[in-house]
């Protein structure tokens, strides 16, 4: 069992470090990617307004990856704090801080081992949960958010959505039509992926994937070959996860939208949780 999670941890981990430089480097050139941004950061300040018990300040970004939410948030104002278990992205992410001019303490853990009591107003867990390996992992990291959060405070949290009918590399129609494919075009860059669903397990919801990636860079043409695992979590997955870890108040909000439409179309689901 052990042996397992620590190999899907490890795919995960060499997946997020090779490629992190030029997925960063493709993020400042394109723009879609900061409108894509600025509704993500909108989302999660209505949210603390309207969850919180008090003003939120000080914010914890689990899994911060490149730091496009926590260095977002310090822009705003917000006292912030990023971990990750990828260094490079860590690096990255400190990087964008000092290029954006903000102060943010960024540090390397992992989202299951960490050792905060009462300390922060909200954490986020963005785009997180469904690379963690098993059952275990995912309740020892929302129990030790909750711990770190102060009473009163929101948990930020989402998954894609494997129900989506659309075209998503974890939703069910791209799952069993076996591959899907990526391309992006930035200034002076092209990124091009194709994932393959290597192995899909119907019983447990769990997709391997292998994923090639090609990017054309101001530095030379970069081939990546990666292996990704992915657990198809769902609403009610994550509404006993976070009743289990102790949270109160979940509310989720379809495609980041606080006023959710009559017909939301469902490609991510994003959840706030409060602890009492
Ligand atoms: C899809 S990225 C999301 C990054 C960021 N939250 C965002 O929204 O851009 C997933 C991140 O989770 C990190 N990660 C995966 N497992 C982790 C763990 N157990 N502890 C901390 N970080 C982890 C990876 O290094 C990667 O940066």
């Amino acid at each position: 069992m052990k042996d397992k999670r620590e190999t899907a941890q490890k795919a995960s981990r060499d997946y997020y470090s090779h490629l992190a430089y030029y997925m960063d480097l493709l993020v400042q050139r394109q723009r879609r990617e900061e409108k894509g941004k600025k509704r993500e950061l909108d989302f999660l300040e209505s949210a603390f307004r309207i969850h919180a018990a008090h003003p939120v300040k000080e914010v914890l970004d689990v899994a911060c990856g490149n730091g496009p939410h926590v260095v977002g948030l310090a822009q705003r104002g917000y006292h912030c704090t990023g971990v990750d278990y990828t260094p490079e992205r860590i690096q990255i992410a400190k990087a964008r801080a000092e290029r954006e001019g903000v102060s943010v303490k960024l540090l390397q853990g992992d989202a299951t081992k960490l050792e905060y009591n009462n300390e922060f107003d909200a954490v986020l867990a963005l785009y997180l949960l469904f690379l963690l390996p098993d059952d275990e992992s995912i309740l020892r990291c929302l129990r030790r958010i909750h711990q770190a959060l102060k009473p009163g405070g929101v948990l930020v949290c989402n998954i894609g959505n494997p129900f989506y009918k659309g075209k998503s590399w974890w939703s069910l129609p791209t799952i069993l039509h076996g591959s899907s494919t990526l391309r992006l075009n930035a200034r002076g860059m092209k990124y091009m992926s194709v994932d393959r669903v290597q192995d899909y397990d119907p019983i447990h919801g769990v997709a391997w994937w292998e994923e090639v990636s090609v990017v054309e860079a101001p530095d030379g043409v970069h081939v990546f070959r990666d292996r990704e695992r992915l657990r198809l979590l769902t609403y009610w997955d994550m509404m006993n996860y976070l009743g289990a870890a102790g949270f109160k108040d979940i509310k989720c909000y379809p495609d980041w939208q606080i006023k959710p439409p009559k017909k939301p179309k469902g490609e991510f689901l994003v959840f706030v949780a409060r602890k009492d």
